[in-house]
């Protein structure tokens, strides 16, 4: 098939060069050129695992290409994915849809033969149906252009796979346009439908809820987690093995049971709020207001974890931190809601010497927060440290050799964010060790 991508960030950029594994035509749209001549080299403006070698080996086939004409697409298209980001609104629960408004307003009035626009972003309930209509009224074949719902729930750090191989595919549609959107859709991913993904088809807002129920679902099970953390320090308790027991129960299941510094990202945080502002405006906030301590559980991780920085040094004014990680989470150069950046601004801003590393997230982390100091490696970071704190669970650093490590510090010091240390190599090396929720958070005897 020939398609459009319109939108060419993480999930813009990932979709179309899946689609183009796929066997499909594919042209990425976006408005920002010195992105687009980027990913025609093959450069990625940012990390995801393997995504630049599959973007490379699709432009190399012609199979992808990019553009930021608009004529161009429409022309190209029989079928257009809209992939552009839905932000917080500024000093607003609510999300930001006016990316969204923008495309169909440039895009619609452009296509002038019958097709279909698939959304994939993350979208308050109720905007399907309204940019369809608005794209129906714009376009020169009016009731001729469909447009249906396709929730993306990939994960950075693991995208390819999760599109290529998704637990399932979700596509809402109006009443009145079922047919042309859904054989759209089960042509676009026949290949996955052959291997046995279930497809569920819905209508617009079943589809557009289904995505945000899902991730309000992962927020509510790790402020769970990390809630029970906090009741597991008061009760000498371990979260990691309680976690593990919660887990073996196939009701429950283990995923997303990690106790740590909590969830961070472009999704997960603006999109609880912006699904309580939508409630809020459709009559039924009163059913979400556990959102509210989902987030506030969630915050309040970053700011307990300033203060087991400020106790294992007596005071931050003058420690030497080394924060390890920056990134919202590993395999991931992302910085956006990132809780490991924010904690090392609070710790700066309450007057410690901090130095970050991070694999991946460098360049991002120095932009958004200059003031900090950087380091060019794990153990760079951790010269002369009075303690160190994992604050991203990389490979590398869990990795990390603590005897190794007890020759650079200043005081053998270990705090782990995301629990992904294990306890017993650190204590045995002679680190004072602190998890959250952890029985083990103690010194060697
Ligand atoms: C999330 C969802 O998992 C995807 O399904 C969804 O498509 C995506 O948002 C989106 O809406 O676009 P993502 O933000 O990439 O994906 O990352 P997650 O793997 O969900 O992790 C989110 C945060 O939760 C990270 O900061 C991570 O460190 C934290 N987390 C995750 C925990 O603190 N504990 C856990 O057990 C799991």
């Amino acid at each position: 098939m020939k398609m459009a991508v319109v939108g060419t960030g993480y999930l813009g950029a990932t979709h179309a060069a899946c689609m183009a594994r796929l066997g499909h035509e594919v042209m990425g749209v976006d408005i920002d050129e010195a992105k687009l001549s980027k990913l025609r080299s093959g450069e990625m403006p940012f990390y995801e695992p393997g995504l630049e070698e599959l973007t490379r080996e699709m432009v190399a086939s012609g199979r992808l290409q990019f553009t930021s004409s608009y004529e161009e697409a429409a022309e190209f298209a029989d079928v257009h994915f809209l992939a552009v980001g839905t932000p917080q609104k500024r000093g607003e629960f609510a999300a930001d849809v006016s990316a969204l408004e923008s495309v169909i307003k440039l895009l619609a009035p452009l296509i002038n033969r019958p097709a279909v626009i698939l959304g994939k972003s993350t979208v308050p309930v109720g905007t399907a149906q309204e940019m369809r209509a608005l794209a129906r009224s714009l376009s020169p074949v009016g009731d001729d252009l469909e447009l249906g719902w396709n929730p993306e729930f990939l994960r950075e750090g693991h995208a390819i796979k999760d599109t290529l191989e998704p637990d399932r595919l979700v596509v809402g549609v109006a009443d009145d346009g079922a047919g042309r959107a859904e054989a759209v859709a089960r042509e676009v991913y026949a290949d996955l439908l052959a291997n046995g993904v279930p497809f569920l088809l819905t209508d617009l807002a079943t589809a557009e809820l289904a995505k945000t129920a899902a991730n309000a679902f992962l927020a509510t099970k790790i402020s769970f987690i990390n809630a029970i953390a906090e009741v597991c320090e008061a009760a000498g308790a371990d979260v990691v093995q309680l976690a593990d027991a919660l887990g073996y129960d196939s009701r429950i299941g283990r995923a997303f049971l990690n106790a740590g510094l909590g969830f961070g990202g472009g999704c997960l945080p603006k999109d609880i709020r912006a699904f309580m502002a939508r409630a809020g405006e459709m009559g039924a906030a009163q059913a979400l207001t556990f959102l509210r301590e989902v987030d506030s559980i969630n915050m309040r991780r970053r700011t307990q974890m300033v203060e087991m920085v400020k106790q294992s040094c007596g005071e931050l004014l003058g420690a030497h931190v080394a924060v390890l990680g920056a990134a919202f989470k590993p395999d991931s150069d992302d910085v956006r809601d990132s809780p490991a950046l924010n904690v090392a601004g609070q710790l700066q801003l309450q007057g410690a010497t901090v130095n970050v590393y991070d694999p991946k997230a460098m360049d991002n982390s120095r932009a958004l927060f200059p003031t900090l100091g950087y380091s060019t490696s794990a153990l760079e970071a951790c010269d002369n440290a009075d303690v160190v704190v994992v604050l991203t669970e990389w490979k590398e650093f869990r990795n990390l050799d603590p005897v190794e490590l007890a020759g650079i510090v200043r005081q053998r010091k270990m705090i782990d964010g995301r629990n992904c240390l294990d306890p017993a190599r650190w204590i045995g090396a002679g680190w004072q060790y602190r998890g959250f929720g952890r029985a083990s958070s103690r010194t060697a005897n």
